[in-house]
């Protein structure tokens, strides 16, 4: 059988995304992002969010048809983010996902967004191994996963007990008087400073918090360490070194993140480790990953920066997994799950 033909959508918070795919070939992968829109509430507004998706979805969908030279007709199947994310955002995507499906009369598939942000490796490395461990941080979400079949058998080892790691980084960059998103600017200000200008503090990695937390992460304490050190200094009318404190910041959170990972999969007893979601996108966590990792004799997989963040790609890319998995498709009446577990890949 030729590798399937798979058009991914995602709209699961600010990022319209239509990837189109030929199993691990990577079409089209067209974004419109309404982050500039949420930009001076600091945050994705759920409402704005859903509005500018009912916008793009179109015109995002048409040009990726365009660039990858498909026809809808000649598509194998329908691929969608059903979850987790914003409510209204998800029934953007999927009841676009489901128009197409019906009317061109192809399998829908409903993927959970969180599976495609491992998934989507595969479109530069090709396929996984039988079983590795994963990294996957992203604005709502910081876990570390074993993954022994992409489409069918992931299990979560722990993950964050608060805040998720973007999360940490969207809050820092806001007491800092940073733009939103804080990941982009914080991980640029931190290589102009000095990671070990402040000591912040590493979540869950204390002795007594092991044995009950050894894989979660807990990354609000540090967000309010940041915020008392600023407030201090603030009040003690220093200037305040934003570069330093970014990269100590960030310094923090690469720490504990990699720390966990190479011990998940010295747990997991794999060499094979993989890095997700829009976090994955950060330098310093790369890099210490990667030099973590090849002192514990472990290899590092991970998408370039530009897949890292939300995008169809990674969905259409699950979806070509799951379909030559064989999967049955979701059905025209699946809803939309914004709280859908990673263990969940496919929807039902
Ligand atoms: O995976 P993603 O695109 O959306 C969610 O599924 O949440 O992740 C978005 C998060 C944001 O919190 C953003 O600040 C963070 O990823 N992010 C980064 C970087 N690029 C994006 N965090 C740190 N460093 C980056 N370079
Ligand atoms: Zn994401």
């Amino acid at each position: 059988m030729s590798e399937p033909l798979i058009l991914g959508i995602e709209s699961s918070c600010d990022e319209t995304g239509v990837g189109i795919v030929r199993g691990y070939e990577l079409l089209a992968n067209e974004v419109a992002s309404s982050v500039e829109l949420h930009v001076r509430f600091g945050g994705v507004v759920p409402e704005v969010a859903s509005r500018a998706h009912l916008q793009a979805i179109v015109p995002t969908l048409r040009r990726a048809l365009e660039k990858a030279d498909v026809s809808l007709g000649e598509v194998d199947a329908i691929a969608v983010t059903a979850g987790p994310g914003l409510m209204g955002a998800l029934v953007v995507g999927l009841s676009a996902a489901k128009a197409l499906a019906s009317v061109a009369n192809k399998p829908l598939y409903g993927l959970n967004h969180l599976v495609g942000h491992v998934a989507v490796d595969m479109l530069e490395h090709g396929s996984l191994p039988q079983s590795c461990a994963a990294l996957l941080v992203s604005g709502g979400h910081s876990s570390l996963l074993a993954v022994n079949d992409v489409t069918c058998d992931i299990s979560e080892l722990g993950a964050t007990i608060d805040d998720a790691a973007g999360e940490a980084y969207d809050k820092v960059a806001r007491l800092l008087g940073l733009p939103y998103p804080g990941g982009p600017v914080i991980d640029k200000a931190a290589q102009g400073g000095n990671p070990r200008a402040i000591a912040f503090p590493r979540g869950l990695t204390a002795q007594k918090d092991l044995a009950k937390h050894r894989f979660n992460y807990s990354f609000s304490g540090l967000k309010t360490a940041v915020s008392r050190w600023v407030e201090t200094a603030r009040l003690a009318g220093d200037e305040i070194e934003v570069n330093d404190v970014a990269a100590s910041f960030q310094e923090a959170v690469c720490d504990v993140l990699t720390a966990k990972a190479i011990d998940a999969c010295r747990y997991l007893a794999t060499d094979q480790i993989l890095l997700g979601g829009g976090v994955a996108a950060n330098t310093r966590l790369r890099a210490l990953l990667d030099e973590r990792a090849a002192a514990a004799g472990i290899t590092v997989r991970r998408p370039r920066p530009g897949l890292c963040t939300d995008n169809g790609a990674m969905i259409a890319v699950l979806g070509a997994e799951v379909v030559k998995a064989g999967l049955a498709p979701s059905g025209l009446e699946i809803g939309a799950n914004p709280g859908l577990p990673v263990t969940q890949v496919v929807v039902r």
